[in-house]
């Protein structure tokens, strides 16, 4: 069986080849062996990845303020639906010297990146406007309030461009972080509001198989059991932004019940083969169906689903010299809608609307709707890192999967405030 390819593979841009993470078509026809390196390499991006994040203290605490001036968005229009279009009026809300909490591996300005006009476009919904965000009415809504984000690197990648948009208004006190900087919360005491990042790669159970004590880059899911480092905490959540994706691309064994009942990216003797689609769907579906399910959970709690965001390497994979130094988006024609990651897109709204449809009939019905930011994003080859991430280990290698700060993923703080007016 050959695994899909996540990338966009538009047929006029012919030098792209599969990017990333053990899906690389290379990787994924050949034989056992190069795949098993390929995905401890991958282990490797992913750990410095997170070694170099932020370091940032800070206390300033804000009065509470009017939050009236935040025009909710007309219920029937898409928001993301749209394009791109030029604005030069509106600069970002804030700078690398005005966030406190920019973490460096998002600062590519301080890392040498020159070209500044990627910060001057606009989301424009097709049918209406999408109202910027508003830190001072954001914190309004919010007060009280816990949200978490419960996903990936790209998880806390949202997580600190909210970080960064809501600093101009109260600067956040860091009240915990974890030796690995995985699991991290900041409150704002000026509005009783605590932002918390739970990491979790898979939103299942998962673990790196180990022989003979060292890693293999395989990981064993078990789709029946969510992981416990975000489900312990749900409780104690009114607004999760759950998203996941980018680590279902490697060789893994899917477990149910304790069986084995399938693998990904492996060709073994009875065991069903899978792309990582399924993987991901299964696992979404056990995350969102918890979500459902908790007892101790607040009736009120609002789950958002951040669906896919696209990587863009070009001339190559991440590991063979792959780059993203392009300096503007593409247009609405120049995306492929039939690529692999639209199709995880589309996989995640199913299981979105399937949880909702579970949610609304039950008596403490949990609210659902999607963060659907993959159609914009996959227009913003333009917002990534590349080289500009300063990461001195890794020197050579480009990261075109997270994005610059500030940058288009501000953008994803704006679809929330929006979903946030419609869904609390
Ligand atoms: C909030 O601002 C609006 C207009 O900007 C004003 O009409 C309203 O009185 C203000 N509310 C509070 C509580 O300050
Ligand atoms: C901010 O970016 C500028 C380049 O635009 C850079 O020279 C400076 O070092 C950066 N400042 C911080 C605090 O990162
Ligand atoms: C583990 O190590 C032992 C002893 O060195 C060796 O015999 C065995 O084949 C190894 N197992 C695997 C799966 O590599
Ligand atoms: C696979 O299943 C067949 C039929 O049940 C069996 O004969 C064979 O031994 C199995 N192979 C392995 C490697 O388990
Ligand atoms: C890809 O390679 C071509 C030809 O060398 C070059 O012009 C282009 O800028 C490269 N693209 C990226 C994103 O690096």
């Amino acid at each position: 069986m050959k695994p899909p390819c996540p990338v966009q593979d538009r047929a006029h841009k012919k030098d792209i080849r599969c990017h990333n993470y053990g899906g690389g078509s290379a990787a994924a026809t050949t034989a056992l062996n190069p795949l098993l390196v390929f995905a401890l390499l991958l282990a490797t991006i992913f750990t410095l990845f997170m070694l170099f994040s932020p370091s940032p203290p800070m206390i300033k605490p804000d009065l509470q303020r009017n939050t009236s001036s935040f025009i909710r968005p007309q219920q029937d229009c898409d928001l993301y639906r749209g394009h791109w279009v030029p604005d030069f009026r509106r600069s970002s809300s804030y700078t690398n010297s005005s966030c406190p909490t920019i973490p460096d591996s998002k600062n590519c300005f301080r890392h040498g990146r020159k070209d500044t006009d990627f910060l001057n476009w606009r989301w424009k919904p097709d049918g209406c406007e999408l109202p910027r965000f508003d830190p001072r009415a954001f914190l309004g809504m919010v007060r009280g309030k816990t949200l978490a984000f419960v996903g990936d690197s790209v998880a806390r990648n949202h997580m600190e461009s909210l970080l960064c948009l809501l600093s101009q208004e109260e600067t956040p006190v860091d009240v915990f972080k974890d030796s690995e900087d995985r699991f991290r919360t900041w409150h704002f005491r000026g509005h009783d509001f605590t932002l918390k990042i739970l990491w979790s790669q898979f939103l299942v159970r998962g673990e790196e198989e180990v022989i003979n004590g060292s890693s293999t880059g395989t990981f064993s899911l078990h789709l029946d059991e969510v992981d416990g480092a975000w489900a312990r905490e749900i409780p104690t959540v009114d607004i999760a932004v759950v998203s996941a994706g980018h680590w279902f691309f490697r060789k893994i064994r899917l477990y149910q019940r304790g069986r084995l009942v399938g693998c990904v990216y492996c060709e073994e003797p009875n065991v069903t083969s899978y792309g990582p689609e399924h993987a991901l769907r299964m696992s979404l579906r056990a995350a969102l169906g918890h979500i459902n399910e908790c007892e101790e959970c607040k009736g009120t709690t609002t789950t958002l689903l951040r669906t896919f965001s696209p990587a863009h390497f070009e001339n190559g994979t991440w590991d063979t010299g792959g780059g993203c130094a392009r300096t503007s988006p593409y247009g609405e024609g120049e995306i492929d809608l039939g690529s692999s990651e639209w199709g995880f897109r589309n996989m995640q709204m199913e299981e979105m609307a399937r949880a909702e449809r579970v949610g609304r009939g039950r008596r403490r019905g949990r609210r659902f709707a999607a963060l659907d930011v993959t159609r914009a994003m996959l227009m913003r080859p333009d917002g990534h890192p590349g080289e500009h991430w300063g990461n001195k280990w890794m020197r050579g290698y480009n990261d075109c999967v997270h994005w610059c700060l500030p940058g288009p993923i501000d953008v994803w703080s704006d679809f929330l405030m929006a979903a946030l007016s419609q869904h609390i």
